[in-house]
């Protein structure tokens, strides 16, 4: 049985006030509702990481990440944030790969896969986020993008290791457009890697790996998405920056 997870992205939203006071109503709308196997993150900025540990503290099943991390241990690295910092404050999750990141900020599969390392080194599971343009959609690329996203990104990982890792679908062109993959284009890509994970593992690491979708993602569209049978939960933006949204995709496993 694999875990469900409904993981929110923050990104570089909500002053300091603002986001304790949205993670204080998430937990209490939650606390009755996360049961079994079901797993609720919010991955805000790192500003906000060690009062949202202190509160995370109260609830089970409730747990916090950050939105990246470098990928040296520690050192001359002015404006960076470490593995090792981002634990010490209650993290248990780190985004990784964002296609903000990978787009705006340079980030290579080379890179992403040293940060993979030093995040599954300091006990940080790695959400980690694959997937294609419009172009690459377009032009009937994607199935190739993801793989070898993949494997330059993770498939240097033993077995042991990638069972740490969340992977996350996230096609470029639905992020933030209000454009959503259907269910069946989204379930089409996650069968996929999770066909890829098989031939390049085996299948019971495939069959145990949670893989969520991201891209306007709303309470409206979760329920179709987290029904298909390879999508393990929803990786959300703008509507995890409202209690009630963000509180309703976390409900869908539990109607
Ligand atoms: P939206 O839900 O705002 O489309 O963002 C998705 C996303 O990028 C989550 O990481």
């Amino acid at each position: 049985m694999r875990k469900k997870i409904v993981a929110g992205n923050w990104k570089m939203n909500l002053d300091y006030q603002t986001g304790v006071s949205l993670f204080s109503e998430i937990v209490n709308m939650v606390k009755d509702e996360v049961i079994g196997q079901q797993e609720v993150v919010v991955c805000s900025p790192a500003v906000h990481l060690y009062s949202l540990g202190q509160l995370a503290h109260s609830a089970t099943n409730v747990s916090i990440g950050a939105q990246n991390i470098y990928q040296a241990e520690s050192g001359a690295f002015t404006g960076e944030i470490s593995a090792s910092q981002v634990k010490s404050v209650g993290a248990d999750y780190v985004i990784l790969g964002h296609s903000e990141r990978r787009a705006y900020f340079g980030e290579t599969d080379e890179v992403l896969a040293e940060k993979t390392n030093v995040a599954l080194k300091h006990q940080l599971t790695p959400i980690f986020c694959i997937g294609e343009t419009k172009e690459e959609r377009e032009s009937g690329q994607f199935f190739d993008v993801i793989k070898s996203q993949l494997e330059k990104g993770l498939f240097h990982l033993s077995e042991s290791d990638f069972t740490k890792i969340v992977l996350a679908y996230e096609p470029v062109w639905a992020i933030g457009t209000g454009l959503t993959a259907s269910p069946e284009q989204a379930q089409e890509v996650h069968a996929f890697i999770r066909e890829t994970l098989a031939n390049q593992y085996n299948q019971a690491l495939a069959d145990s790996t949670s893989i969520l979708y991201g891209g306007s993602c709303n309470p409206t569209n979760a329920p179709d998405l987290f029904s298909q049978p390879d999508i393990d939960g929803g990786l959300i933006g703008g509507a995890s920056l409202k209690s009630r949204d963000f509180t309703d995709i976390v409900k869908v496993f539990n109607s």
